[in-house]
This record gives structure tokens, C-alpha cells and sequence, in this order.
């Protein structure tokens, strides 16, 4: 059932239903991202059981469509956005500003008034600022609400060395400076948390790191206990298994480490800050499969490559991280081959997989690429001139398109001589 803790943790790729997804490409063409709602209801679901007593938030730079933002929404959580646009669809998918929250990496100032003229009726918005300049920032444009101070732990985890966030400092105030920083923050602003994100991915063989950065926010708070901060965010960060023998994380065991060690770290647990935390992949990643279509094959001596109409403009994870994504033939039976699948940019990282084991596959045939529900769609570009490929919401027995396929026209469509043949 959708929306229970019941589900399995995690939907591989092989437990999607090939005639669905065949008919669902069939209708709407391909490239195709097929996201299922009520996979991220069970996902919603685990989250909120896990964490009972935590205040979760969905971070939307995973995915930010606003069915995605709806469903979210409806089941409950909060939302944490990177930009004003995110902030923007969050607004039009529905989420009170006191499940608002706007995190500002060195904002743009069209960001900082787009986001202040929202606040203005989106009462109880919070800013997360990890920066003593984004703070003057917001003063000097007469803010004096909500604040929560981004702290850099000194504590970086993640599934690639370019998402090991929580130790760059780009973001989030120096651990050490961080206490007098949120002290000075009280005299303007309504201060009421302190945040701080490891990475992202960050998988069973990480968890130490992540109890670490728990164990320093706890620290923290405590140093600060004479503030009444309402929550300590040890930001988010869950890994979702992308290959098929990995283990799902044990979200339990990770939400009671997390408890246990910001209960250590707090001189008086009992009256202590809310735990918050803001999961983004975990919320969607296994809700979303991408469809493509082989059109080319060709054999090499070492590896067949097929060529199909996806590329790293739709699905930028392996290009941009060695990204693995799980991947395999709709309706395919044939004998595995190595396999490099490639998609049609003219660059050598436009390639999927590499000289893996795949069913060897002909011209026409159509592929799904899985666990691609976060940093997907949402990472797709318009490099080469393409156009972004569309996106299906499934839920139950439904279907519709929730991001509809762009056209070359829409590419061209923000230079102003587009009348031009
Ligand atoms: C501040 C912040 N919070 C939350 C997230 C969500 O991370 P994930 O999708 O890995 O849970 C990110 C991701 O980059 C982030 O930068």
C-alpha cells in the first residue's frame, strides 16, 4: 500500500513493470523520465518513521517538479530550497512558510528580494545564511526574521569527492567561528537554528562521519544553550543503493545514531533544540527510471557500443560523478555482451555504462536507466541545442505528464531573433 512504512526500502530497477514502462514510452516518446508518486509517498513514509520526532524537510534541488513538491507536501514534510525558483515552485506547490526553508550559498541579490517579497505573505520563511556577508546582506535589506546559521562542520562525506560539501569551505561559517557568529546574529535577527550538511550519498561505511558532524552540531548547541534555538539541521545526505548488490541503508539505525549522539553532545537533552534533517535523493531517487531508445549498435572488438537517444543533457550523474546507474533492456532476454552505452553528445563522457554486461540488444529496442528520481531530470541542460525530455508522473493505475518535452523552439525560445528561420 502507498504512503506505509511497510514498503521495501528500496525499488530496484528490476521491479518496475516492463509493459508499463513499454506503453508509457510508446505514448510520450523518448527520452522519458517516468516518476512514481506513490514511491515517494513510501519513501515520505519511512522517513517520517524513522525520524518520528525530527522535523524533515525535503531538500527540492533533487527533484522539483511541482507533482513531486505536491506529494511531498501532502505527506507531511517540510521543504528546503536552494534558490528563489525553488522557493518559488515550493510557494505554487502549496507549502506554508513555516515549512519553507531557504538555504543561501552565496546568493544572488536578485535571489535575496525575490525571496524577501515571498516572505512578506509566506510568514514563519526561514534563511539559512553560511555567511557573515549574507548576513549583512539580509539586514541591510531590513530583514530581521527567521535565521538559522550554516555551520561548515570540518566533516565532509559523500559518494563522490564534488558533493563532500561539509568540509569545503564555501559552506557554512568555520566551526570555530561559528558560536560568536550566531551570538552577533541574535542582536538582528529572530535566530532559531543552526544547520550544517555533510554531502551527499553518504552510505553505511560514511556513518561515522555523519555521527561525527551530528556529535559537533550537538557540541554546538549546547555552547549556545543559553539561546533558544529551536533546532539543531544535521542536514541530509542518505545514500540510496544504486547498484543492485548493495544494501539498502538501515534509515532506523542511522535516525537512533543520530538521536543517541545529538543527545550526548547535549548538556540537557530534555529542553534541547528539535533534531531536523533535510533528505533530498532518498525522498525520490528510486521513484524515477529514465527511458531511452537504442539507434545505433555497433560492435568493436572489445565492446558492443549502443548508441540511444539519451545523453548526459538528460542524465548528467555518470558524466559529472562516474555516477553507476543500473540499466537494462525492456522486454530483453538476450545473452549478456559488454556493453557501452552512449548517448548522442560528441564527448567521450556521454557514456552511461562502460564495457558492462548487458542483453545484447538491437536498433528500436528501448532501455531504462534506474534509480535516476533525484539529480535527474533536474540536472538536464540544453548543451548541443537539445531539448529537455519530458517527465510522467505514475501513481496507482494513472499517468501524466508532468514536465512536457521541449522542442527545439523552446531552446531558441530566449534569444530574441527566434523569427529568424
Ligand atoms: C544543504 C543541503 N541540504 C540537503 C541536501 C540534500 O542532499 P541529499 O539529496 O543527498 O539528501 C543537499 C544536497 O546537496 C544540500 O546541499
Amino acid at each position: 500500500m502507498s504512503g506505509t512504512t511497510d514498503a521495501p526500502p528500496v525499488r530496484r530497477l528490476a521491479d518496475w513493470d516492463d509493459g508499463r514502462l513499454t506503453e508509457l514510452a510508446r505514448t510520450h516518446g523518448t527520452p522519458l523520465y517516468v516518476i512514481d508518486l506513490a514511491r515517494i509517498r513510501e519513501n515520505c513514509a519511512r522517513l517520517r518513521s524513522a525520524f518520528p520526532d525530527a522535523d524533515v524537510r525535503y531538500a527540492a534541488k533533487a527533484n522539483a517538479a511541482g507533482a513531486v513538491l505536491e506529494t511531498v507536501k501532502d505527506a507531511g514534510l517540510g521543504v528546503e530550497c536552494a534558490s528563489a525558483g525553488e522557493v518559488v515552485r515550493a510557494r505554487r506547490a502549496g507549502f506554508p512558510g513555516d515549512r519553507l526553508h531557504y538555504t543561501a550559498v552565496n546568493p544572488p541579490a536578485r535571489d535575496l528580494d525575490r525571496v524577501l517579497a515571498i516572505r512578506a505573505e509566506a510568514t514563519g520563511l526561514t534563511i539559512t545564511a553560511g555567511a557573515v556577508d549574507t548576513l549583512d546582506r539580509l539586514a541591510e535589506r531590513g530583514y530581521d526574521g527567521r535565521l538559522c546559521v550554516r555551520v561548515n562542520p570540518g566533516v565532509g562525506a559523500g559518494h563522490h569527492e564534488k558533493v563532500r560539501t561539509g568540509a569545503d569551505a564555501t559552506f557554512g561559517v568555520p566551526y570555530d567561528r561559528a558560536e560568536s557568529v550566531v551570538r552577533e546574529a541574535t542582536s538582528r535577527f529572530d535566530v532559531v537554528g543552526i544547520h550544517a550538511h555533510a554531502g551527499s550519498g553518504i552510505d553505511a561505511d560514511q556513518l561515522d562521519r555523519h555521527r561525527e558532524l551530528v556529535a559537533r552540531m550537538g557540541a554546538l548547541a549546547t555552547s549556545l544553550s543559553d539561546i533558544d534555538l529551536e533546532y539543531v539541521d544535521v542536514g541530509g545526505g542518505f545514500g540510496v543503493p544504486y547498484r543492485e548488490t548493495e544494501p539498502p541503508l538501515d534509515l532506523s539505525a542511522v535516525a537512533a545514531a543520530t538521536r543517541r549522539e545529538l543527545a550526548d553532545a547535549l548538556d540537557d537533552p530534555k529542553g534541547a533544540p528539535n533534531l531536523a534533517v533535510e533528505p533530498g535523493r532518498y525522498v525520490v531517487a528510486d521513484a524515477g527510471v529514465l527511458l531511452t531508445e537504442v539507434n545505433t549498435v555497433k560492435p568493436t572488438p572489445g565492446s558492443t557500443v549502443v548508441g540511444v537517444d539519451a545523453g548526459m543533457t538528460d542524465l548528467l550523474r555518470p558524466a559529472m560523478y562516474d555516477a553507476y546507474h543500473p540499466i537494462r533492456p525492456l522486454n530483453g532476454d538476450g545473452e549478456d555482451v559488454p556493453t557501452t552505452v552512449a548517448g548522442p553528445i560528441c564527448e567521450s563522457s556521454d557514456v552511461f555504462c562502460t564495457d558492462r554486461p548487458l542483453p545484447r540488444v538491437e536498433r528500436d529496442d528501448r532501455l531504462a536507466v534506474g534509480i535516476v528520481g533525484a539529480y535527474g531530470y533536474e540536472m538536464a541542460s540544453h548543451y548541443n541545442t537539445r531539448p529537455r525530455p519530458a517527465e510522467v508522473a505514475v501513481d496507482g493505475d494513472t499517468s501524466r505528464v508532468i514536465r512536457e518535452r521541449e522542442t527545439i523552439a523552446d531552446v531558441l525560445a530566449t534569444e530574441p531573433d527566434t523569427d529568424r528561420p
